[in-house]
């Protein structure tokens, strides 16, 4: 019968058979899919497999401190950090277009990427987090509308320049089996039931420029929303507005409007906060979270952070919104 233990000696076993005495490189990303790749894959051949994090610099609130401690100390994985935010802020510049956003980070990941794994000569093998939906999606692409209307930009998707062979033990499952494994191979449970983030991180979250101070405001205004939403517990089901919501992130709106703080007047920065309930990402709903938690947080956020001074909730809907402001 299937168990989850079986299944990790299985797949083991195979990544043992396939790779030999090669070695393997992977892209870690942070998400759900690249991380449990990793701890599969590490479990299977140990250092014969080195990772190279490529932090842009529009992750999360300490996220690349995150999968280093995780990884690097937690499993005793081979992880080489790479710290390009200054790159890619460069190639950001004066950019303002949404696609054009998208398309230089994913450029630039795989510029960053290929340069690294040049320093790994003997690597023969990559790996990549590809699951079920992503290869019935990469068949369909012509026909899936997600796809023209914004260019999916993927951490998976590195070139055939490589030369390497593609290593991707996960092609198999679904996303909650890819959870669960997650989970049976000892990833925290809160990483790997994470909500969904996307390639271009906080790039496609500051509409227009994309500049650094900006991003630490909106790290800083996300972390403390996320924080607020993994607290606070709907009193009907128990859950938390985190479980509740399908995805929930703070949005940087490069607008000055006018508030009163002591005695003075201050014209500071917005921030949109945007949480959907969605089984499929393709439509959604806005989430009806409490007013109590929304005041909670917009007070927090506009105390906390300097240099914002109104907070606005979204309420509108997966058609004709899309989840993403970008
Ligand atoms: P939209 O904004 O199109 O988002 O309603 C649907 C889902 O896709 C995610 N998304 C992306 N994921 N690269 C990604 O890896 C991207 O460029 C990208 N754009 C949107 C979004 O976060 C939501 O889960």
């Amino acid at each position: 019968s299937w168990t989850m233990p079986n299944y990790i000696d299985e797949a083991v076993k195979k990544i043992r058979e396939q790779v030999g005495s090669e070695e393997v490189i992977l892209g870690l990303s942070g998400g759900v899919d690249s991380s449990v790749a990793a701890a599969l894959i590490h479990r299977a051949i140990g250092d014969q497999l080195t990772c190279v994090f490529v932090d842009h610099g529009l992750l999360r609130l300490n996220e690349g401190d995150m999968v280093m401690e995780m990884f690097a100390r937690g499993l005793g994985v081979k992880v080489i950090r790479v710290d390009a935010s200054t790159e890619f802020m460069g190639f950001l510049e004066g950019v303002t277009d949404p696609e054009q956003k998208r398309k230089i980070i994913g450029r630039e990941f795989v510029e960053v990427f290929q340069r690294e794994s040049v320093k790994l000569p003997n690597a023969k093998w990559l790996a990549q987090g590809t699951i079920y939906p992503d290869v019935i999606e990469s068949a369909g692409s012509k026909t899936k509308k997600a796809h023209t209307i914004k260019s999916h930009h993927n951490v998976g998707g590195l070139p055939e320049t490589l030369n390497l062979k593609l290593l991707e033990p996960l092609r198999e499952l679904f996303k909650d089996e890819v959870r669960e494994l997650g989970v049976a191979l000892g990833l925290p449970h809160d990483m790997v039931y994470r909500h969904p983030f996307p390639g271009p991180g906080l790039g496609v979250r500051i509409l227009g420029e994309v500049k650094r101070d900006y991003a630490e405001l909106l790290k800083r205004a996300d972390a403390i929303f996320i924080e607020e939403l993994r607290n606070t517990r709907d009193e009907h089901s128990g859950k938390t507005w985190y479980e509740l919501t399908s995805q929930a992130f703070a949005v940087f709106l490069p607008v000055k409007s006018v508030g009163v703080m002591g005695d003075g007047r201050t014209y500071e920065w917005v921030v949109a906060l945007r949480a959907v309930v969605t089984s499929d990402f393709m439509t959604a709903h806005w989430a009806e979270l409490p007013y109590s938690l929304l005041g909670r947080v917009s007070n927090r956020i506009i105390n906390e952070v300097r240099g914002i001074n109104r907070v606005v909730y979204d309420v509108s809907g997966k058609p004709p919104a899309t989840i993403e402001w970008e």
